[in-house]
């Protein structure tokens, strides 16, 4: 039996843990408000909100249904445009009205959740914040410009909230109806059956699963990790950093302990999916999807992380990321085992690190090659040096020789440009639709510069590097 709060209505239902909520919504609750467009989390047409019961209040994020396994909305509360305003336009509806952001109407209902999520956060609102959440959206026939100042306008409105009485003021409002004040109590009364981590495909959020097989996962036993708490925590030492599997991208860029270590994080992991694929992507999920150009597991091999498993008898293993995939997906794991965790050290003094990612589009896309760098120097020499990089190998790759090579050198243009040499012997980039192996070669090259032009700005000099180095 699943349980949530569908609106203002619990629901206890039998059906299938893997069937998708959206199918759910539309087909079981004749909700016909919430679309259908790509089924791949690309539009945005399907949005809905996603309520958790956290220390006692309910922290709402945008999600995409066609993704969501009905049995990771367990002790939800889940929100689709008839669960809001019934006998009148909420300020987001009625910014969209005012500036004319809606033509055929297929996509509001999919712009006015994520505004009415955004509306929800309690971080303040901005021009950035507000435009991120619309991102993963999609309009085909209205043209964006009247959409963003709908959007900006709101933002101009929720500048003046009551962050300390969130809720209160936002149904005082009108943003949204008067019963989400009984929502957490509700919540807390619902029957939660444990959730069994045992038996069946592990599934996070289902960003990648569902996109790939929803069919096949409908009649199948699943094991849900998203909400299990083992899983979801972030735990930050004086030396160490667990991160645990279920834990998500806006769970990593909203955790100041994490920002206080890599204060650029935002800004790397914007360049990760949308708002919604961010609210849902676990990092377990991101390793285990073994794809190429995996942003987190990048990110987290240049950490030299360690990953932690645990198998069905409770027995725990543990092993470097780097050593974690052995082919095109195929990864360590073995039947039955979980990821757990990863781990990775603290950044002592002296170190240094960056993320750069280059897709098709800027944002919304994923990498054509990407390349994280962890350096420490000590004045003018690297001690150590962790690079990855995606895109330019069967698997998220570990720049093994580069890094042995630039141990112990000189910080200067002539161990760059060495270095970057050794780096291209070390790859093996293939090409397909996300570019030629010739042009992921250059990327590489670019980006492994850029690392250093972004960390050392002033003491390496693009020009001089550009004009020295020769692509092998
Ligand atoms: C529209 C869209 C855009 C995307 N953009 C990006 C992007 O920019 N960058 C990027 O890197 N990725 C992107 N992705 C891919 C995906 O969202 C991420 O890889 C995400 O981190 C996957 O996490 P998940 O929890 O949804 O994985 P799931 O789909 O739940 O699972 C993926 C795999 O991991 C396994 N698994 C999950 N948890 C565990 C565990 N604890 N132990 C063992 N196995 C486990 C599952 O069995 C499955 O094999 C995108 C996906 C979509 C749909
Ligand atoms: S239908 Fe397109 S994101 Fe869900
Ligand atoms: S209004 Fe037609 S797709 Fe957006």
């Amino acid at each position: 039996m699943i349980s949530f709060i569908l609106n203002d209505r619990l629901i206890c239902t039998e059906k299938q843990p893997g069937m998708v909520l959206l199918d759910f919504i539309r087909y079981e609750m004749n909700l016909m408000g919430t679309k259908i467009g790509c089924r791949e989390g690309d539009c945005g047409a399907c949005t809905v909100l996603e309520g958790s019961l956290e220390h006692g209040k309910v922290n709402y994020k945008s999600i995409v249904s066609c993704l969501t396994p009905l049995g990771n909305v367990q002790g939800k509360h889940v929100v689709t445009i008839e669960g809001l305003q019934k006998d009148q336009m909420s300020p987001v509806q009625q910014a969209i009205i005012d500036h004319a952001a809606t033509q055929c109407g297929f996509c509001t209902p999919g712009f006015v959740m994520s505004l009415t999520a955004h509306s929800l956060d309690g971080a303040p609102s901005d021009e950035q914040n507000v435009l991120a959440s619309i991102s993963g959206n999609i309009c085909r026939c209205t043209g964006y410009k009247s959409i963003e100042r709908a959007a900006l306008d709101l933002s101009k409105a929720l500048a003046h909230k009551d962050a300390e009485k969130n809720l209160d003021w936002l149904i005082e409002h009108a943003y949204i109806p008067d019963y989400f004040r009984e929502i957490a109590g509700r919540l807390a009364e619902i029957q939660m059956e444990t959730i069994k981590v045992s038996e069946g495909i592990p599934v996070g959020a289902g960003t990648d699963l569902f996109v790939q097989k929803a069919d096949q996962l409908f009649p199948a036993q699943l094991q849900f990790l998203r909400s299990h708490p083992e899983f979801l925590k972030i735990e930050m030492g004086a030396e160490k950093c667990f991160i645990g599997a279920s834990v998500t991208v806006t769970d990593m860029i909203s955790n100041k302990e994490l920002l206080s270590i890599f204060p650029k994080l935002k800004e790397h992991f914007k360049l990760i999916s949308s708002e919604p694929i961010r609210n849902m992507g676990t990092v377990a999920g991101n390793i285990m999807n073994a794809s190429p150009i995996a942003d987190i597991v990048v990110f987290l091999l240049a950490l030299d992380a360690i990953v932690h498993v645990k198998n069905k008898a409770g027995a725990r293993r543990s092993l470097p990321l780097r050593k974690f995939y052995h082919g095109y997906k195929q990864t360590d794991l073995q039947d039955g085992e979980l990821i757990e965790k990863v781990e990775f050290d603290v950044p002592a003094e002296g170190v240094f690190f960056n993320f750069e990612k280059v897709s098709k589009r800027r944002f919304l896309d994923i990498a054509s090659v990407n390349s994280a760098l962890r350096i420490h120097v000590e004045g003018n020499k690297i001690l150590h040096a962790d690079l990855s990089a995606g895109g330019v190998f069967p698997f998220p790759f570990y720049a093994e020789r580069t890094a042995q090579f630039l141990a112990g050198k000189m910080l200067d243009e002539k161990t760059l440009i060495d270095a970057s040499e050794i780096l291209q012997k070390e790859i093996a980039p293939i090409s397909d639709i996300r570019g030629t192996k010739e042009y992921k070669r250059l990327l590489l090259r670019q980006l492994f510069f850029a690392h250093f032009i972004e960390l050392f700005p002033g003491f390496i000099a693009a020009d001089n590097l550009l004009k020295k180095a020769v692509l092998s």
